[in-house]
């Protein structure tokens, strides 16, 4: 049996859904099973859970062979993870996919990058076979956190300069990610999961421009105006201090890679951002006001 966590986020939900496509049965375990409305289907048992409560944890592990790790961006990060992990190995599961992030690194200056490079090095040394999916930057950081600015004003703002980065999209690493947790025999690895190409936020505002027909502007802001703007947007400091260190790597080059793992494993092309755009044009359109007849 398969254990998800995040089940209910950008990624899970797309493991889920990718699980349940191909007939599997699964557990997912969610904090508010009143709030899981995309992922009811008689192949999904939910159960009630938080990382960080391990008895849930030890709990929601009964009979679970394959299991994945999804931390949500918290300050107690690491602690929740190594709840998560050492639940797993108390229950004798027997593979792990933990999720993580392209540069994750216990001496990165990013915090984001440092809490997942811990738990990485604790999930090595756990004795528990295990995959460690490093994606790139998400596409859909797009569609969920600047379309609106998309559509209302024809600009998005970032601090990334010039930089290019290898920007994937969250449909192909669920379709990954249900690989590995249906597959057995996958030795421990790491694998850094991209899209097809390269791209500038430049490049994208032109491929945006394009898709929706008026000129959409990438404005380059400066990392403190950025971190301020998130601040406003209601995202507490700390946090918005944790996301703006790590653009500073991002626009030092960071992301500016692109890999074959996802093809490697699923022999299938990654989509690009052309395609990404094309599947959520509605979102970056502006509505037309309704007509008064
Ligand atoms: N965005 C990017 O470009 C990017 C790139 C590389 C890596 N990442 C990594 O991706 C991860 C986030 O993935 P995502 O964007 O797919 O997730 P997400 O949309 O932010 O969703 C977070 C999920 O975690 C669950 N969750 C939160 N706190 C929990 C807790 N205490 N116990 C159990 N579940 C909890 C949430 O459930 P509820 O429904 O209960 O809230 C939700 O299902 C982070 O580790 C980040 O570092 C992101």
């Amino acid at each position: 049996m398969i254990l998800l966590t995040g089940a209910t986020g950008t990624t899970g939900r797309r493991v889920a859904r990718r699980l349940t496509k191909w007939g599997y049965r699964f557990s997912a375990l969610v904090r508010n099973p009143d709030k899981t409305s995309g992922l009811k289907s008689s192949k999904v048992e939910l159960i009630k859970g938080d990382l960080r409560k391990p008895d849930s944890l030890r709990r929601a592990m009964e009979g679970i062979e394959h299991a994945f790790l999804l931390p949500p961006n918290t300050e107690n990060q690491f602690r929740l993870e190594r709840n998560f992990i050492d639940a797993a190995r108390e229950s004798g599961v027997k593979y792990l996919v933990k999720y993580s992030a392209i540069g994750a690194d216990p001496d990165s200056p990013s915090r984001l990058l440092k809490w997942h490079g811990e738990a990485e090095k604790y999930l090595e040394q756990s004795g528990i076979r295990y995959s460690i999916v490093r994606p790139n930057i998400f596409m859909q950081n797009f569609t969920n956190l600047y379309a609106g600015r998309i559509r209302e004003e024809k600009e998005f703002r970032l601090p990334f300069g010039d930089a290019r980065c290898g920007w994937v999209d969250a449909r192909d690493i669920g379709r990954l990610i249900a690989r590995m947790l249906t597959e057995n025999g996958h030795k421990s690895n790491i694998l850094t999961v991209t899209g097809p190409e390269s791209l500038s936020c430049d490049d994208i505002a032109e491929i945006l421009s394009q898709a929706v027909g008026k000129k959409i502007e990438y404005v380059d802001v400066k990392p403190r105006e950025f971190k301020n703007e998130m601040v406003e947007s209601g995202m507490p400091e700390i946090m918005a201090e944790a996301v703006t260190e790590l653009y500073k790597l991002v626009s030092d080059g960071l992301c500016d890679v692109v890999t074959d793992t996802f093809y490697e494993i699923t022999e299938k092309q990654p989509r690009t951002f052309d395609e990404f755009v094309d599947d959520n044009l509605r979102l970056f359109l502006k509505k037309k006001p309704k007509s008064k007849k």
